[in-house]
Order: C-alpha cells, then structure tokens, then sequence
C-alpha cells in the first residue's frame, strides 16, 4: 500500500523551543496530520518523551540504538511524507551539513528523500555566525527548506533574531510548501452528516447512533482547503462551521429532496449520513398512546446513493460510506460497484464504538481495489485523507 500522503515527522532539536513544538503538533494533528516525534537526545533535556508520546500517541525514540529489530531509522523514513524540524538548533543544523548520523533523527534525514524543513531558534550571535550560515547555505543548496527565525525576545534578557516563529506562521510556510493551502479552491464539495430520523409520531421516531463527527469534520477540512462547502446535516447535535452554508434536514424524504436541489451543482458529494434503512408506513400527527404502540409496519427508504447514479454528470465524483464488521473490502466492493460510487470508505466497526468516538479505522477503495488502510487515526485525518484520495481523482 503507497503511505498515506500525511505522515510528518517532527524533529526536535535540543533548545528551550522544544516546549513550543508541542503546540506545533497539536495543530499538526487538527489538520489531519498523522506525526510521528523524533527527538534529539539533547531535546529531552527540555521535553521528555513521555510528553512527545502522550501528546502523538505514538513510541518515541530518539537514538538507533532503542528498538534495533524495527530499524527504525529505516522504517521511519520509508513511512514519511515530510520531515519537519522545529526548533533547528546550531549543533543540528551543523550535522546535518555535515551528512551525519549520530542519533537517530539525523539518521532518518540522512535516509530519506522526501522534503525537508527546518526551523532555525537559537541566539542571535549562534545564528549569525558564518559557521551557522555556511551550514544553512549548503542545507539550502541540497534542497532543505528554511523557514527563517523571527526577530524578537529571547530566552535571556536580550532579543534579536533567531526567535521560534509562531506556530501559525510555521504552518502557513510549511502548508504553502507542501501545496496543502487552497488546493480544493474552486471545487464545491457537498458533505452529508449524521443519522436521519423517520417519524413514528410526534414524539417518536427510527433513527441511528449516527454523531455526525465525521461529516463535519469532512466539511471543516474541505473549507479549510480553499473548496465551496455544504452540509447536509441530519439530527447532528454539533456546532456550525463558519463559512461552510449548512441545511439541517430530518428524514431520509427531506435528505433526498436536499440532494437533488443541492447535488447538481456539487463537483464531489461525500454521502457520511446513515440513512434509515425503512422508515413507518404512516406517521401519526397524535401521540400513539402506549397501549396502541404494538406494531410498527415498516416501508424501505430509498439508497439515495443508488438514485443520484442516473444523474452523475461526468467528472462529478461520489464518496460513500460503510460499516461493517466482516468481509470488509468485499462488501465495500459490491457498495461501490451497486451505487455508483468513485470511492468507498469502509469503517471497521467489529471493535465495538466508531459512532461518537474521535477515532476510526477502516479502509479507502476504488475500482481498482483498497488504496490505503487507516489503524485508529482521527476523524480529522481521515477528511484530510479522503479529500487527498478525491483531489487525485479530480485533479
Ligand atoms: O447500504 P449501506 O447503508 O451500507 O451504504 C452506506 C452508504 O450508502 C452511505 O454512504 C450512505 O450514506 C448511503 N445510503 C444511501 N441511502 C440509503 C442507505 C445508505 O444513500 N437508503
């Protein structure tokens, strides 16, 4: 399987801006990034790795003498689609100059080939030494990019240049860099979410354990992205997004009659929401008092997936949905090829909660077959994910 197009490695060097990193990879993750940290053993100094493993949920190394049988600084770079090192510190950036491979991070710069970024922090003086410059030159001219450090206060009493720049600026030049800003503009994307509920009464009624997590955080990650954004959101008891035009619907009649106003006009519709499989032959406008409440007759729902396959115009693309607890790519498979679909994602649900939780794992399939297996990444990362998958197909 090719690697997810989202695992970054954060490498820590060994200055008091270590602390600040940790928000680096909290943000990191929002967006959707999967990271591993891979600190220097002076950076433990600052941070220790129970931090960096709490906060990435990942094992933490930072020497190749730890974990030897994995050969990690193999694997970690084999994995890795980008290499981001925040804070730089001098001695770093000058064993990277130099090639060497002295602890396990300038061990997996040195065997990887996929971009590299640096953030330089130390004091003034360290940064505008002609040694420091001489090595960030040569880094520069192998390729590795520089976000350059800010000029402010420092650690001591004294400020200049050489401050770690806000996380937010980080993240600007690191997505400008890697194409991720603004790469759906232009694109209108509809998002489904939740669960429909069909009326039984007006008290009761058929529904689903449906949260809508995941649909919004599709939304929340397209509108980030530059796209045109419209939920659909079906009994999702979850705050708006700004910028992203919202229709909140009941049933699975009102979903429908949503996607046939709002579909024609979509280049992508990713269909999150659990439609009820049947909804009651007839509501009743009155409470059913209880002892009438014996029998509920029953008349399937429409697959409004099914239905939108007749009037897919070309070049519009379709993400599904599905949950199952076994045979999961041949079950996705027949969904996929049934509906008409572009892409299916398919949750493994044999574990127990996926509704409500942060979490998921499952796999992404095309009509050529499963394109990527997702283990326990959030919500947020698999919209990064799937919206990447999409970006592909549409180009
Ligand atoms: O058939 P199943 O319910 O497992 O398929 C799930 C996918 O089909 C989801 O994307 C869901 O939104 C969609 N679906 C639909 N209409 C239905 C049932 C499901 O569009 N009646």
């Amino acid at each position: 399987m090719p690697r997810s197009g989202r695992e970054v490695i954060l490498g820590i060097g060994g200055g008091i801006a270590a602390y600040k990193a940790c928000d680096l990879l909290r943000r990191l993750q929002d967006a959707g990034f999967l990271v591993t940290v891979v600190p220097t053993p002076a950076a433990l100094n600052f941070v220790g790795s129970a931090t960096w493993e709490a906060l990435s949920g990942r094992r933490v190394y930072s020497q190749v003498w730890e974990n030897v049988p994995d050969v990690a600084h193999v694997a970690l770079a084999e994995k890795a689609n980008y290499i981001l090192i925040a804070p730089a510190t001098a001695d770093l950036i000058a064993r990277l100059a130099h090639g060497r491979a002295d602890d396990l991070l300038t061990n997996v710069v040195l065997a990887s080939d996929v971009p590299k970024i640096l953030v330089p922090a130390m004091h003034p003086n360290m940064w505008r030494n002609q040694a420091t410059q001489a090595n960030v030159t040569t880094l520069r001219s192998r390729g590795f990019h520089i976000i350059d450090p800010d000029i402010g206060r420092l650690t001591g009493p004294d400020s200049g240049v050489g401050r770690f720049p806000e996380t937010g600026r980080i993240l600007k030049e690191f997505y400008e860099l890697i194409g991720y800003l603004d790469d759906l503009k232009g694109k209108r994307i509809l998002v489904t979410a939740g669960g429909t509920r069909e009326a039984i009464d007006p008290v009761r009624y058929i529904g689903n354990r449906s949260s809508g997590k995941q649909g919004f955080a599709i939304a929340q990650a397209a509108i980030a992205r530059g796209a045109e954004v419209h939920l659909i959101a079906a009994n999702c008891n979850l705050p708006d997004i700004p910028g992203v035009a919202m229709t909140s619907v009941e049933s699975a009649s009102e979903l429908e009659r949503a996607l046939a106003r709002e579909f024609p006009s979509a280049d992508a519709l990713i269909m999150c929401a659990a439609v009820a499989d049947a909804r009651p032959v007839q509501t009743s406008d009155r409470k059913i008092k209880k002892e009438f409440l014996t029998e509920i007759s029953l008349v399937a729902n429409p697959d409004l997936l099914a239905s939108l396959k007749a009037s897919k115009k070309p070049g519009q693309r379709i993400i599904g949905f599905a949950a199952e607890t076994q045979d999961l790519e041949s079950n996705a498979t027949v969904k996929l090829t049934g509906k008409g679909l572009d892409l299916i994602y398919v949750n493994d649900v044999s574990q127990g909660a996926i509704f409500g939780s942060d979490f998921t794992s499952g796999i992404i399939i095309d009509k050529t077959g499963p394109l990527l297996t997702l283990d326990n990444v959030s919500k947020d990362t698999l919209a990064h994910v799937l919206l990447d998958q999409l970006l592909r197909q549409i180009g």
